[in-house]
């Protein structure tokens, strides 16, 4: 199956592509499904056919007509990584993708793939708390700086500020998670992306623009519409959607992914055959998943905003039509996703009561799995925060994360009211 349709020309829906764009299934027996080909390494039919995969591989020529690349060795390609990537790209309207070990191999391999030494990176704040120490702890000690803007400012108006401080030609990316974690703080990617148009104008020189998609995408937000060179994914999170693999992934044009899969083959961050089987299996019910949980979520959201104990609830399916952040949701998201924030009285101690008293949502990190999640940003997920910043960024004491699953609605509906009995 092709991206388009052969008759009309027409691309087909990532929910089509998701069944059997990039596989021939009589290339595996005529298997409807692709097999795991848990394999490192492909034979060549003879010495000209390995030579010319790797000329092709190493783009050591242009490929001739109707040439496509051959399968080599699974650092640097494999069939189930590569019909992942394919089907992923096509849902985040981008030429292709590169599927990785994890969120973060995705993150760091990007990082290298485009920084050099004297690059200044701006990232929105909060973000990912990985994400965060290899901004501030691990790229300075490669000679590139950070510089983090809060994502609940004038987030154009401080990226103008930084560049005009270390000067166009040294801001090389510009990093945004939105929505933030924990806090649902939205940040407008249209405004971004045209910040990142006028530094690459005003400079001559690349500012990539990269987007964490986790919490939204594939199904909520597709960054690449607003300007995003490179498009970001725990696969962990939504894409898996089952709690049982950690992956990653990157997406962008041809041009954009060419260099990113150089240094994924050189640096050895790929995933395993089997993760992406895999992520294949859990690409087909993506949307499915997603929709029904922001579902459930919205409702969940409903009946915590109105429940006394509970003093603030953040997510955005609840924005007020006049808030400038609902502008935002408007432009450029179709759902609210299934990540809710909810504050209760009675600071650390208040959370926990609460957090213990859940029955079906489990206590643990991460999120989009089919499984309900709850967890206490400030003494796990962001534990790692310095103090003096957690107010600045939404997590307050009394803060708890929801990542809402597949279960019964009043099967939710029950233990969320029963939890808060507990304060
Ligand atoms: C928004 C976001 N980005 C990146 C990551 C890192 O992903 P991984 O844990 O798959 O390395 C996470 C993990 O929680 C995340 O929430």
């Amino acid at each position: 199956m092709d991206r388009r349709d052969k008759k009309t020309g027409k691309e087909f829906k990532p929910e089509t592509l998701a069944l059997g764009y990039g596989y021939d299934p009589f290339l595996s027996e005529g298997s409807v499904k692709p097999p795991v080909f848990l394999t490192s390494t492909f034979q060549f039919r003879n010495a000209e056919e390995g030579q010319r995969h790797f000329e092709l591989a190493y783009k050591l020529r242009p490929p001739r007509v109707s040439e496509v690349p051959g399968l080599i060795y699974s650092r640097l390609n494999n069939p189930n990584l590569e019909i992942f990537e394919r089907r992923v790209a096509a849902w985040d309207g981008t030429d292709e993708g590169a599927v990785f070990a994890s969120g973060m191999a995705a993150i760091t391999t990007l990082a290298w793939a485009l920084l050099r030494p004297g690059d200044v990176v701006l990232s929105t704040q909060p973000i990912y708390g990985g994400t965060h120490f290899f901004l501030e702890h691990i790229l300075p000690e490669f000679q590139i700086q950070n510089r983090f803007v809060p994502a609940n400012g004038d987030v154009p108006a401080a990226l103008r500020e930084a560049a005009a401080e270390f000067g166009a030609e040294r801001i090389r990316m510009i990093l945004v998670e939105t929505p933030a974690n924990p806090s649902n703080v939205l940040v407008d990617l249209q405004a971004v992306g045209a910040v990142a148009g006028e530094i690459h104008a005003a400079s001559g020189k690349p500012c990539y623009f990269a987007v964490d998609n986790t919490f939204l995408g594939p199904i909520f937000q597709k960054p690449a519409a607003f300007g995003a060179d490179f498009v970001i994914y725990s696969a962990t999170k939504f894409l898996g959607g089952h709690s049982d693999l950690i992956a990653g992934v990157v997406t962008g044009s041809t041009a954009g992914m060419d260099i990113v899969k150089v240094y994924r083959t050189i640096l050895g961050t790929m995933a395993n055959p089997f993760t992406g089987w895999l992520l294949l299996r859990s690409l087909e019910t993506v949307s499915v998943r997603m929709r029904r949980q922001a579902k459930s979520a919205m409702k969940l959201a409903q009946l915590l905003a109105s429940h006394p104990k509970v003093k603030n609830v953040y997510y955005p399916g609840l924005l007020a039509p006049e808030s400038p952040e609902y502008a935002i949701y408007t432009n450029q998201c179709t759902g609210p996703g299934s990540l809710i924030a909810f504050e209760v009285d009675g600071g650390i101690a208040g959370a926990q009561r609460v957090l213990n008293a859940f029955e079906v949502a489990r206590l643990a990190v991460s999120l989009g799995g089919t499984e309900s999640l709850v967890e206490h940003p400030m003494t796990m997920t962001h534990s790692d925060v310095p103090p003096e910043q957690l107010a600045s960024i939404g997590v307050s004491p009394g803060l708890i994360r929801m990542s809402v699953g597949l279960e019964h609605y009043k099967d939710l509906k029950r233990d969320v009211l029963g939890a808060l009995e507990a304060l």
